[in-house]
């Protein structure tokens, strides 16, 4: 006898499958592949002693294993969140209290992506709108598409999000009767995933007397995704979105462990606005009621004692090199193409833009001919909402210096750019054949 069908929830019909974990199958089905497709972080440089001496301090003594080793509290543990404030503070010089932050508005949250999950939870009804860049992390995009979001897309140059698309934008919603929908600003202010870019100082400013401007019926918040903030090689530190928020009133600032420390360990955290807390809080408890606490109290440790910053300091010499060597090898083995990439100052990614005939999504040519070719990266698609004023470009590609060794980051960018070469030259042969049978 077959069971009935089990009846999903209207959510559950509404999330896709993640797009990577296909691309994950693929590099897993494929020992031999490079891939500058995983967003995983530098494999070697990981703090195996550091968090093993933290552990066992911590283990070694029954008090401090006993509270380790209990529940704590869903806000999270308070030397961590203390030590999360102090970190905001020393990367943003500038005492706490000037932005109306106190320990009170750190929540720990396992990993950044439950504190961005907690927030269009909180936040989010069906046919709300959230507006993100184009591109935009990936991941985040399914979430907000399994709330029933309309997503919204604002181009990008070189200072990341573009200001004035945006006011466009908020004034054509506004013109429309559409702007009560607006609910979320959601961005990547610093490295940004997929493109590797950073939100300019003067729109960080902008982006705030925007969101006054146009919190009309209601206040639009803005999510600042600061994951990569740490892994800053060189160009200037910008101070924070948050930071142009004095009262703390519109930007949720979210940072996480994962790219500086370890992804393992799955800690973040996100600083609130004060009139936030309670309905993130009520939904971390049914979610969770508070986050690894063995893991934060070893983390705690490992930012008291300075080995945090200490290995931070490391890592950001560590992936300078490997960036430098993904630009190196990209303008050696693509010199003779035409395509572009971006040089980022931080994170783990360069964006590559390909003339529109080259298709770099997975289901065509290119992508194919790169797995027999052993390379992987991410097609540029996946990074984009779908629009319905604007196709979605799939002549992008997203490269990660990230978990690659530094002789694969070249040999990969090598084989990509045969692969690249190779369909340009049959694309363009296959088109004097067609011109030459027409
Ligand atoms: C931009 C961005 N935000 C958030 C996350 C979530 O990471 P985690 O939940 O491990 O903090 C990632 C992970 O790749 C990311 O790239």
């Amino acid at each position: 006898l077959t069971a009935p069908d089990i009846p999903f929830s209207q959510k559950a019909q509404r999330t896709g499958e993640q797009p990577v974990s296909r691309l994950m199958a693929e590099a897993l089905a494929n020992p031999t592949l490079i891939s500058l497709a995983a967003g995983f972080v530098d494999h070697a440089s990981l703090p195996t002693e550091q968090a093993a001496r933290a552990l066992a301090d911590l283990l070694a003594h029954p008090d401090s294993a006993k509270a380790a080793l209990q529940y704590g509290t869903t806000r999270g543990y308070p030397p961590l969140r203390e030590a999360l404030l102090g970190r905001f503070e020393c990367l943003e010089g500038a005492p706490a209290q000037t932005l109306a932050l106190t320990v009170d508005n750190v929540v720990v949250t396992t990993g950044s992506q439950q504190g961005l999950y907690l927030l269009a939870d909180v936040l989010l009804d069906p046919g709300d709108i959230v507006i993100t860049s184009a591109p935009s992390y990936f991941v985040y995009t399914g979430a907000l598409q399994s709330f029933g979001a309309e997503i919204r897309s604002v181009e990008m140059d070189q200072g990341g999000m573009r200001m004035d698309r945006l006011e466009g934008l908020l004034k054509s919603l506004q013109a429309t009767g559409h702007l009560n929908r607006v609910k979320l600003i959601y961005l990547v202010s610093y490295y940004q995933n997929p493109t590797g870019l950073s939100l300019a100082p003067d729109r960080r400013q902008r982006l705030l007397e925007l969101v006054r401007t146009y919190s009309q019926s209601h206040r639009i918040v803005i999510i600042e995704d600061a994951a990569y903030r740490e892994l800053r090689y060189d160009g200037p530190a910008y101070p924070s979105v948050k930071s142009f928020d004095p009262k703390n009133q519109y930007v949720v600032h979210a940072m996480t462990f994962s790219k500086a420390f370890s992804p393992g360990m799955k800690i973040g955290a996100v600083f609130l606005p004060d009139d936030l807390l309670d309905a993130v809080l009520r939904q971390k408890g049914n979610h969770d009621f508070g986050s690894a606490n063995l893991i934060q109290h070893a983390l705690s440790r490992i930012m008291e004692t300075g080995i945090y910053a200490e290995h931070v300091a490391q890592l950001r010499q560590r992936y300078k090199a490997k960036r430098d060597a993904m630009l190196a090898a990209l303008a050696d083995r693509m010199a003779d193409l035409p395509l572009t990439w971006t040089a980022p100052a931080g994170g783990l990614y360069a964006w590559l833009t390909a003339p529109n005939a080259l298709d770099t999504s997975r289901g065509k040519p290119l992508f194919q001919r790169c797995i027999d070719s052993g390379v992987l990266y991410v097609p540029g698609d996946y990074c984009f909402a779908p629009q319905a004023d604007n196709p979605v470009p799939t002549n992008h590609m997203r490269l990660s210096f990230g978990a690659v060794g530094i002789p694969a980051i070249h040999e990969g960018v090598s084989r990509l750019a045969q692969a690249i070469r190779n369909q340009l030259d049959q694309g363009h042969a296959s088109a004097i054949a067609s011109t030459e049978t027409s």
